[in-house]
This record gives structure tokens, C-alpha cells and sequence, in this order.
């Protein structure tokens, strides 16, 4: 390989697989720098002779055999490790000569696989069970390959190039349902590839740390949530640039009492220079009448860039100081857009706006300062890890922008929030107290604004009903309804009844992501 400067040791080409970021993950996971690239990308650098330690050709949706792209560039560089992985593995066969085939019927799901008598990967024994997702298959073994693995449906599963450290897998080792996936990947990265690991959270720490110092001596503004991605992205940069960073926290009055309690703690035991700006009456007069769930979106993000802005504005002025940077906890996610690289002018790099921000307008003049922009949610929390920052600010549940403007069906009012405020806070408490918090990805009170009948005392009441939706999920994607003690459910929903003005019922939402949405609007 050239001497060329490289950050990352491997790069993953993505083709447009659902599973192309779990490749990143898992591959960070044990412990070596990657990141995705466009097929444009990658031409151009290899063009200019700039090559990584490895390449990762990703699964993809479409058939090789419409496409009529030439990859041979991709196998120039002889030394250069490549690993295909399904459409990645039909990519790197064609280039060296072997047939795809459309299978009558393709391998979707669990298959098990044979690893072949003269071939051994470590910690991976001869027989294991994969994930398959593929129509076409290899209708024989490239040129100067080796098949390593078969498929008990008889496909090859596994070719090695006999002299070029090149390896391809019929299979996603990336997904968990692979066994030794993560043995697999290790095989390619550390035996064939001879890659050191150079991924830990002390790196991304330094790494995220590098980035931050770009800004010099600018000052740097932070729409400040107190959300684990603001918090780690603040407290990172804080260490890089100090004073120069002013973290603004709008206070809409959609918040829970613990987002409250939240805030004030940071600001006591945290460096960070968190400034409140209270717009409740703003945002609770512009939200008069409004029952539309969207609408409701609007209002809250154009009033939240009407009150920051104005707020930084006066801030500006008052201590006669400039920003130049907006930092923002975007993360890799975020960033990627799903790519097909059979679509024109299709690039992965486009920012989104931040949901939560709602994108502040370009008048504000602010270059973004984005350190986490590489990273997936638990890395971020093995940076706060890393930071030293509390386990309970680590690991709160997602709270949305919007707050409980989407919890209080219909119109809101001062009564209705209070309600929400007052039930979430003895949801919290009881989750809390009987230690099933950090077990649920999120869980919160609805207001549901229909009144039922009751008996309080000796009185027919008719009040309110206050909803538990309390889900499991691995990334607010899908979720689950958790299904928690009857015993916890039932002092919930007591201590709800006799705490909680105008309400007589507790309901549980049972419903599944999908058909069902987590938030009730
Ligand atoms: P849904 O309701 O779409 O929620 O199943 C999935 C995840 O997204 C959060 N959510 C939002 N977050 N602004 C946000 O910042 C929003 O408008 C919004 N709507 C939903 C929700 O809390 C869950 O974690």
C-alpha cells in the first residue's frame, strides 16, 4: 500500500444494506476506527491513491446482475484487504471472474453453515449458525479462490482468495443473529488484514476533543437539552474551550418535574455555563387552541428558534462578544442517509436538522460544531462514561422536543400539563424506587382528555384519565409494551388516583411499535 495518511484503519462501502451501520458498529466494537463511504467516495480517493488499512464491501438490496458498474478500481491495489459481504461477496465474484446466478428459491433467515476441513478461524467451530438475506448466489468459485464455507442448502457461503487478502462471506456476520459473526469479522480484520486495534473510548475522546479545538478561540453557543447527546457534547467541549462555550437551556414549560430537577443539578454540579431562558408564557400562548398534533410540532420548534435567537441576540449584546459556532449533539445516524449507489448524485453525508433545534435559521451566521457527528448513542454513553458523567444523566430515557405538548391529547392548558407533570413524576418515582428505570427504553404519562365516571367518597365523579406507556426498544424504530408487575402497575395507578387531581382511571397501553407509535400524537 502507498504512504498515504489515513484517521480511519477501515472503510465500509456501502451499497445500500439495511445492516451497512451495524457493520460500523460492530467493528468499533472490537476495537478497530471505521467509517461508511459512497461508492463516489471511495472512486475518488482511490483515484488520488489514497487507500484505508482494510475495505468492507456492504450487503445491498439490488441484484448484481443489473448492475453495470465496473468494480474492478476496487481490486487495483493488490494489497489492500477486502471483506464482501453478501452483495459485496456477488461484487468481488464478478470482478474475479465467477457466474451469479438467480437461486429458484433464495436463503432468507437463520441457515447453518460448514466451515471446510482446511480452513479454521478461531473461536469459530466447524459448524455455526448465520443470517442469510440473498436471491443470487455464486455460481462457481472465482479465480484463485478457495471456497472456506458451504451452506447446508449448498450454496458457497465463504471464499478466500488464495495469495490476496481477500475474503467474502455469502452471510451478514454483522447481525446477531450470526453466531461468530463478530469472530468472523475479527478473522478478516486481525489474520488476514493484520490490523492493530485503534478504537476505544479514550480515543474518541481524543478524537472528539480534536475536533472541538478547530474553533480556536471563537465563542460557541449550545442549544442545551440536558439530554445525554447535549450533555456529553457540552462537557467534551467545555474541557477543549472553557469559557468559550454557553450552553442556553429553553425552559417551555412542557417539562416534567425530574427534566426540572435535571437541569438545576447540572447547573450545580456540572462546569457547564448553562444559561435558562424561561419562555413559558410564549410558548403556552402561541399554543392556545391548538389541537393538531403536528401543528403543535411547528409552533414549538418556530417558537423555540424565535426565543433562542432573540435570547442570544440580547446575550451578545449585553457582554459584547460574538458567536461564531452552534455545537450540536448530532450523531452518525443522523448523518447517513440511506444510499443506493445505482442512484445519481447520491451522497451519505447530508445533515439533517437536529429534531430537537428544528435547524436555526441561516441569519444566526453559525458554523456548526458537531464532535459526536461520528458516533452512535452507545458510544456517546461510553464517552460520558469516559467524562466521568453520572450513570442516571447517562442513561435517562429519550424525552421528545416537543415535551408534553404530544402528552396532553388535544388542546392543552395549565390543569391539563399539571396532570401529566404531577402523574410522571409518581411514574418516575415508582420506577425508580422498584428499580425497573434502566430496564425500559421509555416510559411516561398521557393525558387523555375524555371524562369517565368514577365514585370518590360517596360522590359519581366524571374525570380524566391519565394513559402509562411504558415500551422496550433497542432504538424507538420498534418497541415493545413492557410487561411489568401487576404489583407496580396497581401502586402506580392507586397512588395516580389519589394524588393526581381529576383523575379516576389509569389506563396501560398495550400496543406494539408498529401498528402503534410510542407517543400517543
Ligand atoms: P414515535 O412516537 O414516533 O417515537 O414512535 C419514537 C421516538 O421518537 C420520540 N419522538 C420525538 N422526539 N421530537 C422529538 O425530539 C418529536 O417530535 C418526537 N416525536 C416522537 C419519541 O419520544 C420516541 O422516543
Amino acid at each position: 500500500m502507498s504512504g498515504n495518511r489515513y484517521k480511519t484503519q477501515i472503510w465500509t462501502l456501502d451499497f445500500g444494506s439495511q445492516y451497512t451501520q451495524l457493520i460500523t458498529r460492530k467493528t468499533r466494537e472490537l476495537g478497530f476506527s471505521t467509517k461508511i463511504f459512497t461508492l463516489d467516495d471511495i472512486k475518488t480517493k482511490f483515484n488520488k491513491n489514497i487507500y484505508p488499512r482494510a475495505l468492507v464491501l456492504s450487503g445491498g438490496p439490488q441484484s448484481i446482475q443489473a448492475d453495470r458498474i465496473d468494480y474492478a478500481f476496487i481490486f487495483k491495489n493488490k494489497k489492500l484487504p477486502v471483506l464482501g459481504i453478501c452483495y459485496g461477496m456477488h461484487v468481488l465474484a464478478k470482478c474475479f471472474k465467477s457466474t451469479i446466478k438467480t437461486g429458484k428459491i433464495g436463503e432468507y433467515g437463520h441457515a447453518v453453515v460448514e466451515v471446510t476441513n482446511s480452513y479454521s478461524i478461531r473461536n469459530c467451530p466447524a459448524k455455526t449458525n448465520v443470517w442469510m438475506s440473498h436471491g443470487d448466489y455464486l455460481g462457481n468459485i472465482p479465480t484463485d479462490f478457495n471456497m472456506v464455507m458451504k451452506s447446508d442448502n449448498g450454496y458457497i457461503a465463504g471464499i478466500r482468495h488464495k495469495k490476496r487478502p481477500l475474503l467474502a462471506f455469502q452471510f451478514h456476520p454483522e447481525v446477531k443473529h450470526t453466531e461468530h459473526g463478530k469472530d468472523l469479522l475479527y478473522h478478516f480484520y486481525k489474520d488476514i488484514a493484520g490490523l492493530k486495534e485503534d478504537w476505544s473510548s479514550a480515543e474518541m475522546l481524543k478524537k472528539t476533543m480534536d475536533l472541538v479545538k478547530s474553533v480556536g478561540d471563537a465563542k460557541v453557543l449550545c442549544a442545551f437539552s440536558g439530554g445525554v447527546d447535549s450533555l456529553v457534547a457540552a462537557t467534551l467541549a467545555s474541557k477543549v474551550i472553557d469559557k468559550n462555550l454557553f450552553c442556553f437551556f429553553v425552559d417551555n414549560g412542557l417539562l416534567r418535574p425530574q427534566d426540572y430537577h435535571h437541569i438545576n443539578t447540572l447547573k450545580k454540579e456540572t462546569n457547564l455555563n448553562i444559561n435558562i431562558i424561561d419562555a413559558k408564557l410564549e410558548f403556552l400562548t402561541k399554543l392556545k387552541g391548538i389541537s393538531d398534533p403536528e401543528k403543535k410540532r411547528k409552533i414549538i420548534g418556530n417558537t423555540f428558534i424565535e426565543v433562542f435567537e432573540k435570547k442570544v441576540r440580547q446575550y451578545e449584546k449585553q457582554h459584547k462578544i460574538h458567536f461564531k459556532y452552534l455545537l450540536q449533539g448530532t450523531l452518525y445516524p443522523d448523518v447517513i442517509e440511506s444510499f443506493s449507489p445505482h442512484k445519481k448524485g447520491g451522497k451519505s453525508e447530508t445533515i439533517k436538522s437536529h429534531h430537537n433545534v428544528g435547524g436555526l435559521p441561516d441569519r444566526m451566521k453559525l458554523k456548526l460544531l458537531e464532535p459526536l457527528r461520528y458516533l452512535f448513542k452507545d458510544e456517546v454513553r461510553k464517552l460520558g462514561v469516559e467524562l466521568k458523567l453520572k450513570n442516571e444523566w447517562i442513561y435517562r430515557h429519550p424525552f421528545p422536543g416537543p415535551g408534553i405538548a404530544i402528552r396532553v391529547l388535544n388542546e392543552l392548558n395549565t390543569s391539563s400539563i399539571k396532570k401529566v407533570q404531577q402523574s410522571d413524576q409518581i411514574l418516575f418515582e415508582e420506577l425508580h424506587s422498584s428499580k425497573l428505570y434502566q430496564s425500559v427504553w421509555q416510559a411516561f404519562t398521557v393525558y387523555l382528555p375524555v371524562l369517565t365516571v368514577g365514585v370518590k367518597g360517596d360522590a359519581r365523579v366524571y374525570e380524566g384519565v391519565i394513559c402509562l406507556r411504558i415500551v422496550e426498544s433497542q432504538d424507538g424504530m420498534t418497541a415493545s409494551w413492557s410487561d411489568l408487575p401487576n404489583i407496580f402497575l396497581s401502586k402506580v395507578s392507586s397512588r395516580i388516583t389519589n394524588e393526581v387531581k381529576g383523575i379516576t382511571r389509569v389506563v396501560y397501553d398495550i400496543t406494539s411499535k408498529p401498528p402503534g407509535t410510542i407517543e400517543w400524537e
